[in-house]
């Protein structure tokens, strides 16, 4: 067993605290990590206020890398030593999907079987199933992706989650390449990893969409070719205009990624892609939200595909390893996400800054 400093969030919308957590030694299928780094994420914030489950006390912290110090008896995917990024979605290989060869959609995602606990024994429920705001986390080996070793912790670790469902609602679900258009409304963190792997698969246009020009700077900077301010002008006539001028006949994005998670914004991208194109939902709605009035012929004589993405569709396995090496290669900047590094009595400040939209990511040091 293990005592280790982690951040912990006792009850709704309390402030996190930073306590002594005990973490068991690995037990058979898991891995015992040491954390380099861990960003700061929205569903952190949103565990902490009671928005995910009433599942308390919830160690937070999700978007991890770090290195492996000890496994199960009987685990052989990685080894003490290895440089990990922490994903939260370890397959099984036994369920429908993955059977059928689909491991990406796999149905029944594992975690550790062991808990980790208050110093009094209070069982910790892990966000996401990671809880890496800590020193040491216990996880499922199959959360663990071996990736290259001299990356940056603090980059590559945002692979985690959000980066990596922005850039794959565009490359994985939207099946973006060359010769094709595309469009993001929200630049938030997902979003801005959307524009990054639209450019990393060479589509143009790339169109960014916000209400909030801080926002459409950093999309910029992430290789968006046009920005549309949606608080000022029409989003789905701008975006048609937009790839009409790169495209002959073009009538809309032939993919347009929804990273906000909302009715009428799902509504704009619905409107501004062109026959026959898709439309990623990677923004996550709450149960409360409908599309109203869509007229159904308008969803068949569009064509083409309306589709969610999962943690952007992703198979750690063969997804992490890519896009470390194309960011060591300096095609995918990851470092640009990284906005500051805190330290892990400074997550309460964080989620501030988050909420007023300063940051794209802070990311704890450990
Ligand atoms: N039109 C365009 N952009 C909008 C609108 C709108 N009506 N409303 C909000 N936005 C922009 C915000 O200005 C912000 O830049 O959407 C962005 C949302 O970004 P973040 O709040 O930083 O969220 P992010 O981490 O990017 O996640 C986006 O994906 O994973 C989900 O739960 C997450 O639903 C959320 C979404
Ligand atoms: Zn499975
Ligand atoms: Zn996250």
């Amino acid at each position: 067993m293990h005592q280790v400093k982690g951040v912990v969030a006792r009850g709704k919308g309390q402030p996190v605290e930073v306590v002594t957590i005990n973490v068991p030694d690995p037990g058979p299928g898991e891995a015992l990590v040491k954390v380099q780094a861990c960003g700061v994420c929205h569903t952190d914030l949103h565990y902490r206020e009671g928005g995910i489950n009433d599942d308390f006390p919830f160690l937070l912290g999700h978007e991890a890398a770090g290195v492996v110090e000890a496994v199960g008896p009987d685990v052989t995917g990685v080894a003490p030593g290895d440089f990990v990024v922490l994903n939260w979605r370890a397959v099984c290989g036994e369920c429908r999907a993955c059977k059928r060869g689909e491991l990406q959609y796999c149905f029944n995602t594992h975690n550790a079987t062991q808990k980790m606990t208050l110093e009094d024994g209070t069982e910790l429920s892990p966000a996401l199933g990671i809880g890496a705001f800590a020193e040491k986390t216990l996880v499922a080996a199959g959360q663990c992706t071996k990736v290259d070793p001299s990356a940056r912790p603090a980059a590559v670790g945002l692979l985690g989650c959000g980066v990596m469902a922005g850039i794959g609602a565009a490359i994985n679900t939207g099946e973006i390449t060359r010769g094709r258009s595309i469009a993001v409304i929200g630049c938030g963190g997902v979003g801005v990893a959307s524009i990054a792997g639209a450019a990393l698969a060479g589509a143009s246009p790339i169109i960014a969409v916000d209400i909030d020009p801080k926002k459409l700077e950093a999309a910029k900077r992430m290789g968006a070719t046009h920005t549309v301010d949606s608080s000022k002008v029409d989003a789905v006539e701008e975006i048609k205009r937009i790839c009409a001028e790169t495209y002959d006949g073009a009538d809309g994005a032939d993919v347009v990624v929804e990273a906000v998670g909302r009715p009428e914004t799902w509504k704009q991208a619905f409107y501004a892609r062109d026959l026959a194109g898709t439309v990623v939902l990677v923004g996550v709605p709450t149960p409360d939200m409908k599309v109203p009035d869509l007229p159904l012929i308008d969803v068949f004589g569009r064509g083409g595909a309306l589709k969610s993405s999962w943690y952007g569709d992703c198979l750690p396995s063969r997804d992490f390893p890519m896009l470390v090496d194309l960011y060591q290669q300096g095609r995918l900047d990851l470092d640009a996400f990284v906005t500051e590094e805190i330290g892990i009595g400074d997550i309460e400040a964080a989620f501030e800054r988050m909420h007023h939209g300063d940051v794209l990511r802070s990311v704890v040091i450990l």
